[in-house]
């Protein structure tokens, strides 16, 4: 029987990141969202622990974001940015770069995080390219790193499942060392005291392979899709002043860390460094339409720019970077930031959160409790002989008891929406401790 005449079977789409069998035996389905909740089509609430996947910063279904949308349709459904503008992409463009860390404001649009990350590695390599140091061509990741799903964000990504079915990745690509340090950190409040010296990996990098050679480091400030690493004290700053030493470029991926999700605009912002390029995506239109962002300081700019002998100066963008429905959801989500005060308020709620998270200490089956600003990470005791298995059971009795939370191999990663309320904070704590008690 040919698929149309079966409009509701579940065997076309290939779900990503899913386990497709598994899923379709025993589906769940979402069909309305609406502030800090999800419906199933049976009329159950869930409570979003996650922000959707770490994206939906103010909520769902915002009405100011919904009604631009509409608007945005109706009036210019779509313009292409090459060689041609529509102001609501400039205005865009601009809004960010008010919110940007001072001097990283020239902005390229994407569809995604993982266009982000390659736009971004991309732009490195151009930018040394154009200084005159076609040399400095590696690109340095970081293991357990994720920065998305093409070739490039792959390459200098840290996650070996994610890699191992695709061949030999990208060439000139090195890792530091993950900074995840359970037996020295375990259940620290906020950020870990030990491990800044994992930043001097670069340096055994450098001497490796020469800094000549190396264009930049992409690391994400807090890594959160390998479940959630919040960097030791120092760490980031100690790898800003080694990129600067050997004049090499530092590139923050903000897709989680960008827009409040710290307490603060971007990561930047919150732990006071300031790197060469920053990626965003997810809550930049609080994913209600697709699109993500790479910010280039002015001096990466200014050089390509002027270096090149092409009227085009990067040979790079996607047909709807800057989609003007995107850029339009991007505004009203500003909008609505700002006038509920979100980013001010997760830095207000962290020190809550944060008290709720470690109430499971001496939970069944926990190892480590991580946090910052309103991120969360319970890493449990992985089954013996059998991993994931315990976290994939604890996210299903959570779902059926109302709460939708993310796991990651054996760790449980939380990041609800920035307008979540202390009693849903205590909804989200006492659902998962139930589920942890209720499992072997
Ligand atoms: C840090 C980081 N970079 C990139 C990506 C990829 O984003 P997308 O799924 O929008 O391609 C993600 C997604 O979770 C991410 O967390």
């Amino acid at each position: 029987m040919p698929d149309t005449a079966r409009p509701n079977s579940l065997d076309a789409f290939w779900m990503p990141f899913t386990p497709n069998r598994a899923f379709k035996a025993d589906p769940r389905m979402i069909v309305r969202a609406e502030g800090m909740h999800y419906f199933t089509p049976d009329g159950r609430s869930i409570l979003d622990g996650t922000a959707g996947l770490w994206c939906v910063a103010a909520g769902h279904a915002r009405p100011r974001i919904v009604e631009a949308i509409k608007r945005a349709a109706g009036e210019l459904d779509y313009s292409t940015t090459f060689n041609l503008g529509h102001p609501l992409a400039f205005e865009f463009a601009n809004r960010l770069a008010g919110i940007l860390p001072d001097g990283i404001d020239r902005i390229a649009f994407t569809n995604s995080g993982s266009e982000s990350a390659d736009t971004a590695l991309k732009i490195a390599l151009a930018y040394q390219k154009a200084r005159g140091k076609p040399g400095k061509f590696r690109l340095i990741g970081r293991e357990r790193g994720y920065h998305g799903v093409n070739f490039g964000g792959l390459s200098v990504g840290g996650i070996g499942r994610n890699r191992a079915a695709f061949g030999p990745m990208i060439g000139g690509v090195d890792h530091l060392p993950h900074t995840l340090d359970i037996s020295r950190n375990a259940f620290s409040r906020g950020m870990p005291e030990h491990g800044v010296e994992y930043a001097d990996a670069l340096e055994r990098l450098v001497l490796l392979h020469d800094a000549s050679s190396i264009a930049a480091v992409i690391v994400e400030p807090v890594a959160g899709s390998t479940g959630v690493i919040i960097p030791p004290k120092g760490y980031l700053e100690r790898l800003r002043a080694l990129c600067t030493k050997h004049d090499i470029l530092l590139i923050f991926d903000e897709v989680i860390t960008g827009f409040g999700r710290l307490g603060a605009p971007f990561a930047s912002h919150f732990f006071d460094v300031r790197p060469d390029i920053i990626t965003m995506a997810k809550a930049i239109t609080n994913a209600s339409v697709p699109m993500g962002a790479v910010a280039a300081s002015r001096e990466i700019y200014d050089t390509i720019l002027e270096a090149s002998d092409t009227p085009i100066e990067l040979f790079h963008g996607y047909t709807t970077s800057g989609h003007p429905l995107a850029c339009a959801a991007g505004l009203a989500t500003l909008d609505t930031f700002r006038e509920e005060g979100l980013f001010e308020r997760a830095a207000t709620l962290a020190p809550y959160w944060e008290t709720a998270l470690h109430s499971f200490r001496d939970a069944r089956h926990v190892i480590d409790i991580r946090n910052l600003g309103l991120i969360g990470g319970v890493e449990l005791e992985p089954r013996s002989g059998a991993p994931t298995e315990r976290a994939l059971e604890i996210y299903r009795a959570c779902f059926d008891r109302g709460l939708l939370i993310r796991v990651t191999g054996d760790i449980i990663a939380l990041s609800p929406p920035l307008i979540v309320e202390k009693s849903q904070i205590d909804q989200i704590v006492d659902t998962l401790r139930s589920a942890l008690n209720g499992i072997a």
